[in-house]
Formats: C-alpha cells, sequence, structure tokens
C-alpha cells in the first residue's frame, strides 16, 4: 500500500518518529525525515533522506516540504510528530512553567503542524489525495499530571486535527491523529511512573504498527493503547467523577513538576 509513497516524518532523528520511518521504508516507501539537530546520520543508517529543520519556523517547513518534494516527489503522507514537553516548573502550580516552555509546546506541538499544512493542503485539494497525521497524545484527549503547557497544546492538536478530518474529507484527504499513552522514548527516559506505568509501557514500534493499520483502514483516532479510548468515554459520560480520580492520582504518585524533581 505505501510502495513509492513519499512519507515525510518530523522529529525523526530518534524515538516514536524513527520507529515511523523504518516501519514505511520496510513498507516499500521513500522516506524523508527531519529533526533539529541534522537527522543525516540515521537517515543513512535506514534508507531515509535526512533534512535539518525547526518544525517551530514556518519558513523552514516550507522548505523541507520543497527540498524532500524535489528528491523524492511530492509528499504523498505527512508526520506532524516533532514534539516537546515542559514539567509545571519552576513554580509548580498549573500555570507554573516560564513563558519560554509555553511558546515553544505552542510553537512545536501546534503551529509546526499548522505551518504543513498550509504548505501541503493546496496542491492535495488540487490532486484530490493526501493523509496527514498529527501525533498528539493522551495528555491531548485526558491531560498530563504535571504538565498544564503538554496537556493544553496536545488538546489543540487534537482540535487541528479533527478540523483537518472535517474540512477535507470531501477532498480525498485524510486526517489521523495519533493519541498514545506512555511510550519508550527520551520523552519518558528515568520517568519512574512511565516506566512502570499499569497500562504499559509501549515500543515505539508499537505506535508505527498502530498508524500502519489506521492509514489502511482510513481511521481517524489511532489509540496504540487501546484503554485510552476507554478513559477517553469514562470522561466524556462523567466529567465530574474523571476530575475527582484525577486528582486522586495526582496526589498518589510523584509526577515530574508535581511531587517529585
Ligand atoms: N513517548 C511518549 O510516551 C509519548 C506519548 C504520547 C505522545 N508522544 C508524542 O510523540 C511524539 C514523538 O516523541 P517521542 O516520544 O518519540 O520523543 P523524542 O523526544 O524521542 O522525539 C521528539 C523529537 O522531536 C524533535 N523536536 C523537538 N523540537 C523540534 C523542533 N522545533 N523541530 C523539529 N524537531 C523537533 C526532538 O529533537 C526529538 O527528536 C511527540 O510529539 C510526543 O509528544 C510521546
Amino acid at each position: 500500500m505505501f510502495e513509492d509513497k513519499h512519507v515525510a516524518i518530523t522529529g525523526a532523528g530518534g524515538g516514536i518518529g524513527r520507529a515511523f520511518a523504518e516501519m514505511f521504508i520496510a513498507e516499500g516507501a521513500k522516506v524523508s525525515i527531519c529533526d533539529l539537530r541534522d537527522p543525516t546520520d540515521v537517515a543513512r543508517e535506514i534508507g531515509a533522506t535526512g533534512y535539518a529543520c525547526d518544525v517551530s519556523d514556518e519558513s523552514a517547513v516550507q522548505d523541507l516540504i520543497v527540498k524532500s518534494g524535489s528528491m523524492n516527489g511530492p509528499i504523498d503522507i505527512y508526520i506532524a510528530n516533532a514534539g516537546v514537553g515542559f514539567s509545571d516548573h519552576p513554580a509548580g502550580h498549573a500555570a507554573g512553567a516560564g513563558n519560554g516552555a509555553w511558546e515553544t509546546s505552542w510553537q512545536v506541538n501546534v503551529m509546526g503542524a499548522v505551518y504543513a499544512a498550509r504548505a501541503l493542503l493546496p496542491s492535495w485539494i488540487a490532486r484530490g489525495s493526501g493523509n496527514f497525521v498529527i501525533v498528539a497524545s493522551a495528555a491531548g484527549l485526558l491531560n498530563q499530571i504535571g504538565s498544564a503547557s503538554y496537556s493544553t497544546t496536545k488538546h489543540a492538536a487534537v482540535g487541528f486535527s479533527e478540523a483537518i478530518a472535517i474540512a477535507h474529507r470531501d477532498d480525498g484527504i485524510s486526517a489521523h491523529c495519533v493519541c498514545p499513552q506512555y511510550v519508550r522514548t527520551n520523552m519518558t527516559k528515568g520517568m519512574k511512573f512511565a516506566e512502570n506505568n499499569p497500562d504499559g509501557l509501549l515500543e515505539p514500534s508499537d505506535v508505527a504498527n498502530a498508524l500502519k493499520k489506521a492509514i489502511k483502514d482510513d481511521i481517524f483516532m489511532v489509540l496504540p493503547h487501546p484503554v485510552v479510548g476507554d478513559y477517553f468515554k469514562a470522561k466524556a459520560m462523567d466529567y465530574e467523577g474523571w476530575i475527582d480520580g484525577m486528582v486522586r492520582l495526582r496526589r498518589k504518585v510523584p509526577f515530574p513538576g508535581v511531587n517529585s524533581g
């Protein structure tokens, strides 16, 4: 299904993005990866093309799309995977992270996808196809205790994914929103709650396989941990009870930015 498709993936120097790249390459796609630090070595190792690109810079995202397009052909599948997370430190309350952390979270977790969609949608609408993938998080459907900036911007990423799905299905374009809970990457390294999570710490390749199936079946909401769907339903059915449960969890568990370092 992905033979000769051009797949571009941001934040793919490691972690989930690299696993996406390896999966698409195994499926016969031509893959372009980008990251803040030039990922040329990783690209060479796995058989992709690598670009340095800061997704919070609109002109850099435009350049990535033009340069990778001239190398591998027009992009068929774009994966806005680059993401950042900051704890509520230094103040520790819900607005405790500094403006820099909030701004960077907004720029990378939300605007990085907006910039790419703005550059790609006109040509995708004209040709009647394209898959736009946003890697949000379970925190975008539920919440990440100890990181209000991450939770808030990942909710926005879910909202933007929905907007693409609704606005562009009739143009032949599919949107996919990936909402994992904890996955073994640099982002969760040393986070005891993630490593010992009762719902399981997935491998990046598990997330890649979930995305492969979702694109094949044209599924919007990709939940590598299916239990996240149950939590989301429970939240919608009983918002008050869900907040009560999260307050109890916050008291019990040492989250970074709350009751641990
Ligand atoms: N690991 C998890 O438990 C988990 C859970 C849910 C969602 N996610 C999301 O998955 C995505 C991938 O994260 P990961 O877990 O592989 O962690 P990671 O830290 O390994 O990967 C994130 C990548 O994004 C890159 N990046 C950051 N800012 C960037 C920028 N301005 N421009 C370009 N690249 C930039 C980083 O350099 C890094 O390589 C993120 O969006 C993250 O929020 C992760």
